[in-house]
């Protein structure tokens, strides 16, 4: 069978803590026209709101604990539902939605309901554990904007966020303790969503420690 030339609509980024999903999510969504969704990032803002949901976010996640799966399906399904309503949408990228086996089952009901799974990729970016805690330990995050510093060349020296100006400080779950509970929760609760792709001939394996743009590279070799 020729393979596909459509462009995927939709691309799923999972792998451990710190593996370089959000990067590559962002480059993914830049090359393809796809919009980021990042679970993390809109959990953190669901935080925010300061409500019952919100402040149990709070704890459970600055812990390094995983947010309750009935809660990451509904802000997904909202979310989903909030951008199929822009016109020159081409598709979504899921970063860090499908932590489980019954989300990764869930986030493909919905990618199907909204007509987006036809060539959906899954790409896990494998990372040993060192890498991780080494990554993770040293990034900063602006307080202002939420743009995270990596610790990499001209960043390293920095005092400033370089996009708004804002102060750097530690994000509450880059913390040693946090990051090792967060590596935990990956390995007893995200085996069994990569075995769930993996079942289904979707997964697409990724070696996370290159530079980033030979990440890149490996994972456009593959759509
Ligand atoms: P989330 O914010 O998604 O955190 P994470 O998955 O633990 O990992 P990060 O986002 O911190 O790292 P990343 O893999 O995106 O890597 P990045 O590109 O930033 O989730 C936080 C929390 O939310 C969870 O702990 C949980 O509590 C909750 N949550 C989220 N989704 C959930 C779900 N579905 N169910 C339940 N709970 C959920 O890169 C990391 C650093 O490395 C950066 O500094 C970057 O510049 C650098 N870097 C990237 N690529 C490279 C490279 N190739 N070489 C060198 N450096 C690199």
């Amino acid at each position: 069978m020729k393979p596909s030339s459509k462009k995927p609509k939709a691309l799923v980024v999972i792998g451990p803590p710190g593996s370089g999903k959000g990067t590559q999510a962002h480059l993914l969504c830049r090359k393809f026209g796809l919009k980021h969704l990042g679970s993390g990032d809109i959990l953190r803002a669901r935080q925010k709101k300061g409500d019952f949901t919100g402040r149990k976010l709070a704890e459970i996640m600055n812990k390094g604990g995983l947010a309750p799966s009935f809660v990451v399906v509904k802000i997904l399904g909202d979310e989903l539902e909030k951008i199929k309503k822009e016109p020159k949408l081409k598709g979504v990228v899921l970063d860090g939605w499908t932590r489980i086996d019954t989300e990764a089952m869930m986030a493909d009901e919905a990618l199907e309901w909204y007509g987006w799974n036809e060539n959906a990729k899954v790409f896990l970016i494998k990372i040993s554990k060192k890498e991780s805690l080494n990554r993770l330990t040293k990034r900063r995050q602006c307080g202002n904007c939420g743009r995270l510093i990596p610790w990499v060349g001209h960043f390293k020296k920095i005092k400033k966020c370089d996009q708004c100006g804002g102060n750097l400080k530690v994000r509450i779950d880059d913390k040693i303790e946090v990051i090792k509970n967060r590596l935990e929760e990956y390995k007893k609760e995200t085996v069994p969503a990569i075995n769930y792709y993996k079942k289904r001939g979707k997964l697409i394996e990724i070696n996370g420690e290159q530079p980033i743009e030979a990440v890149f590279r490996e994972i456009l070799g593959k759509i």
